[in-house]
């Protein structure tokens, strides 16, 4: 098998953020920001992929590529609705100042960010003639930052429609930038107006990308993505965080303690989104990071399985959604690479897996991986020298430990508690076998 199975991918070239997830007409419309000409980033496009069941993909090609003058250079990160059956596509355009003449797919000094709409009457033809900007740059004295205020996310609540954005300002106290969530409203998903803005000069970073905010219950939760808050120099610096928030929809002002967790802690997790799915179960998805091309280099960048986000006794949880779970209905003896595996098994200190060359281990009530003996020793995210980690753990558990894992082309997710936390990885070149130690219980179920 040279592609997971289970496990969304692009059919060729690059991929990262998911966008427009959503679940329109009985399927489910699946966005991604997508470089159509090469492995590596450039001039983003919105790639398109539809589904019944979560499971199965249709590639229905490109839906959103840059045609207008304020997205000449790319239309990066966004959300849909559907608003009187028609899909509402919202994205961020990009213009560089400068081009690089060396490559035009990359800025040669800054970005120009507006955000944008697209209106599609079928969720399948998408008339870029019929962009339109609905939030111009903003200008120096205004709130918002002119080159990097993006990735519109956008949900109704009773009759109002909001978006939050990312964005920067500067903390003018230290002279440093900070990063901020800008909250608009409208009343037709056309014409916004600026609300509120979220800011925390406790939590280090100097830009949140990819904001998500709804509701579980009477809960509101919020994911994000904010840049450079690991400066350690070991691992990517930048990773999706999840917390529980308070949201006035009155005043569009959002409350946040500091309990911001790791949104997977396998580290390789960037630019979640959710979307209701159609039971109206709240679902993620997560881009999982690729230091370079899959191993049939024809493709850079995988999902993460769709998660069911809910929350017990004031904790998240994930589980995968029950569309993939059903695959695994079949129980077998032997592992194989030929296929997507489950693995169920319960651990205790002193337990160990090895599967293929991806280290799983207990110690110190925490569950420990390191994939080195099944990754790449030069990692270019960004075609830049980002330094990617191999060895992971866990927050310290409580009691017991109950791991599904599951093993598929490249990617392993690993469910910790049923969901308690999750972590995920990316692997290259892993081998077909699976040992352990101290484990009485395991088994193993193939997808059908
Ligand atoms: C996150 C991100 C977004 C942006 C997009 C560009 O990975 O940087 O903020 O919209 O990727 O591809």
């Amino acid at each position: 098998m040279t592609r997971p199975k289970l496990h969304f991918t692009p059919t060729k070239n690059w991929m990262n953020d998911p966008n427009g997830f959503i679940y329109y007409k009985g399927e489910y419309h699946l966005f991604y920001q997508h470089f159509p000409y090469d492995t590596k980033w450039g001039t983003m496009h919105w790639g398109h992929k539809i589904s019944k069941d979560l499971v199965h993909w249709e590639d229905k090609g490109i839906a959103l590529y840059p045609s207008k003058d304020f997205d000449r250079n790319g239309c990066f990160s966004g959300s849909a609705i559907e608003i009187d059956g028609k899909m509402y596509l919202y994205y961020t355009a990009i213009a560089y100042d400068q081009l690089n003449p060396d490559n035009i797919h990359v800025t040669g000094n800054k970005i120009i960010a507006s955000q944008a709409m697209l209106i599609s009457d079928d969720g399948i033809h998408f008339d870029n003639d019929k962009k339109q900007m609905i939030i111009p740059v903003f200008q120096e004295d205004q709130i918002g930052h002119p080159n990097n205020t993006r990735d519109p996310k956008v949900w109704k609540e009773k009759d109002t429609y909001y978006m939050v954005l990312g964005s920067q300002y500067e903390d003018k106290s230290v002279h440093e930038m900070r990063g901020e969530i800008l909250v608009y409203t409208s009343h037709d998903g056309v014409c916004w107006d600026y609300q509120n803005r979220l800011i925390n000069t406790d939590f280090d970073s100097n830009m949140w990308e990819c904001p998500d905010l709804f509701k579980i219950g009477d809960q509101y939760v919020l994911i994000m993505s904010p840049e450079n808050t690991i400066k350690d120099g070991t691992n990517y610096p930048s990773h999706a965080m999840i917390s529980l928030v308070g949201f006035n929809p009155d005043t569009c002002e959002i409350t946040m303690n500091n309990d911001m967790y790791f949104l997977d802690y396998g580290l390789d997790v960037y630019a979640p989104q959710t979307t209701l799915d159609k039971d109206h179960r709240r679902v993620v998805i997560n881009w999982l990071r690729m230091p370079c091309p899959s191993e049939d280099l024809e493709w850079n960048g995988v999902y993460t399985f769709p998660r069911v986000v809910t929350i017990k006794n004031n904790r998240i949880y994930f589980s995968v959604h029950p569309e993939i779970e059903k695959q695994f209905s079949q129980s077998v003896s032997q592992f194989t690479l030929t296929n997507a595996m489950k693995i169920s098994v319960d651990v205790k200190e002193g337990s160990r897996l090895d599967i293929g060359g991806y280290k799983i281990w207990i110690e110190d009530q925490k569950v420990h991986i390191d994939r080195q003996d099944v990754f790449v020793r030069e990692a270019k995210l960004f075609n830049n020298d980002t330094k990617v980690g191999t060895k992971f753990s866990t927050p310290t558990l409580q009691d017991g430990c109950h791991l599904d894992i599951y093993v598929d082309t490249q990617v392993i997710e690993i469910y910790v508690n049923y969901g308690e936390y999750v972590l995920s990885n990316v692997v290259y070149g892993m081998k077909e076998y699976l040992k352990y130690e101290n484990i009485t219980d395991l088994v193993m179920f193939e997808a059908k």
